[in-house]
């Protein structure tokens, strides 16, 4: 019988990074829903500048520690890099074959970072992250006049007369009507994507809380502790297939 060996694999930075990143989206979803049905809630003009802003202020931490993420993607720790995290590299295509193949074979390789079907689902995530974010700060721009777009939104809409810095939401009366119906033709696509990008989301976040949880009660591993302490338990010698599964 194989040796378990505790292996350090989690750095501090994707730790710190994952905790923040779920606090993050679970309070961006809740108070995101409240502002999908703000209608059937019956929320006031007041309510709803107030809900936004608080949602965007998350997504201001929201989107700095993605932009973090991305930076320690180039400088963190061996599993933490782009070539560990993305499904891209040479052995890759390979590996994926091997894995799938292994998974039917009823065996569970594995791995000491992302297995190679968790790659794709660290893609999907990271891009629909980055989406959320980066479709979040136009909108917050075009409807609450918000950095980083608010300041050049409001100056492209402010009517003849009015200071562009005193520009507030759901204030008509301050707006050149036709440059602020080109501003809302402009957002439109930005609010679509914002919103199918929560339902991806939400489906997405299940899928990989699903696969983590069985893949941990199939494979072991400790999965889910792993990305507290940094480390996993796994058996040792690893097979040569965890190896190949890096470019
Ligand atoms: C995981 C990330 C995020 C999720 C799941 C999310 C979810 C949502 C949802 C469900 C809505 C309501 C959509 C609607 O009314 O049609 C919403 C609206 C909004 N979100 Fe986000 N959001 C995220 C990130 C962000 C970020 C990073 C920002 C900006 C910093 C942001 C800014 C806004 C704004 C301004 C609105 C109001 C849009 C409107 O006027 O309809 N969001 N978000």
């Amino acid at each position: 019988m194989r040796q378990l060996r505790t292996y350090p694999v989690w750095d501090a930075g994707v730790r710190w990074f994952h905790w923040i990143n779920v606090i993050c989206v679970l309070g961006l979803v809740a108070v995101g829903v409240v502002i999908l049905n703000d209608r059937a809630l019956g929320v006031s003009n007041d309510g709803k500048v107030l809900l936004k802003t608080v949602h965007v202020w998350i997504g201001y931490v929201f989107a700095l520690n993605l932009c973090w993420r991305l930076v320690w993607a180039f400088v963190g720790g061996a599993h933490s890099r782009w070539h560990e995290l993305l499904p891209v590299g040479r052995g890759y295509p390979a590996a994926l074959r091997r894995y799938v193949a292994a998974l039917r074979a009823g065996e569970h390789p594995q791995y000491l970072g992302h297995n190679p079907l968790g790659r794709i689902a660290v893609a999907v995530l990271l891009f629909l992250l980055l989406a959320q974010a980066v479709t979040g700060l136009v909108l917050a721009g075009t409807d609450l006049f918000m950095p980083p777009f608010g300041a050049s939104i409001a100056n492209g809409i402010a009517a003849a007369g009015v200071d562009p810095r005193t520009l507030v939401p759901y204030a008509p009366e301050m707006y050149d009507k036709d440059a602020y119906a080109a501003m809302r033709a402009m957002r439109a696509p930005f609010v679509r994507i914002h919103g199918y990008g929560f339902y991806c989301l939400l489906f997405a976040i299940g899928a990989h809380i699903a696969a983590v949880v069985i893949t941990e009660v199939r494979g072991g591993g400790n999965l889910v502790s792993a990305m507290f302490t940094g480390k996993k338990i796994l058996r040792a010698p690893l097979s040569d297939q965890t190896k190949d599964a890096s470019p």
